[in-house]
C-alpha cells in the first residue's frame, strides 16, 4: 500500500510554530514514529507552501497511490483550486487538521476542500495523520 502525505502552508514550522495550538513536535519526528508503526505501508510525504505544488503533487500521485493523507493548511479555506484538483484524480483523499478548526476564527469553519474529500479527521494533533492511515486499512466487516 501507497499512501502519500501533502502538508500545505507553514507546517513545515511544526514544532516552532504556535506550540500551544500545533504542539513540540517537528512533523519529521512524528513520521519517523508513524513510519515505524506501519512498516508494510509505503508512506510518502511532500510539504509545500506554495499552492500549485501541492496541486502537481495530487496529479502526480493521484491516479497510482493507494491514499492521499492532506493537511491543507490556510489553503482549506480558500482553494477551490485544491478541491478540483481533488476531484480531478482517482486516489481516494482524506482532509486532516492537527487542530479542532471549528473551536477557532470563524474563517476557519468553513473548508473548500471537504466536499471532494472521501473524510475529513480534525482536532487530534499529529494523531490525526495515524487515524487518517487507519482509515485505508481493512475495516470490520
Ligand atoms: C490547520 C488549521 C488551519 O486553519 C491552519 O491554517 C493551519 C493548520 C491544522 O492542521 O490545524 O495551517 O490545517
Amino acid at each position: 500500500m501507497k499512501i502519500q502525505i501533502i502538508n500545505g502552508p507553514n507546517l513545515n514550522l511544526l514544532g516552532k510554530r504556535e506550540p500551544t495550538i500545533y504542539g513540540n513536535n517537528s512533523f519529521e519526528s512524528y513520521l519517523e514514529l508513524l513510519r515505524a508503526q506501519y512498516p508494510q505501508i509505503e508512506i510518502s510525504y511532500f510539504q509545500s507552501n506554495i499552492e500549485g505544488e501541492m496541486i502537481n503533487k495530487i496529479h502526480e500521485v493521484g491516479f497510482d497511490y493507494d491514499g492521499i493523507i492532506m493537511n491543507a493548511g490556510a489553503y482549506t479555506h480558500t482553494s477551490i483550486a485544491l478541491h478540483d484538483a481533488i476531484k480531478s484524480v482517482t486516489t481516494p483523499v482524506i482532509e486532516v487538521h492537527i487542530s479542532n478548526v471549528h473551536a477557532r476564527e470563524s474563517f476557519r469553519h468553513v473548508s473548500m476542500i471537504s466536499a471532494a474529500c472521501k473524510g475529513i479527521i480534525i482536532g487530534f494533533g499529529l494523531d490525526s495523520y495515524r487515524l487518517a492511515v487507519e482509515s485505508f486499512l481493512q475495516p470490520i466487516k
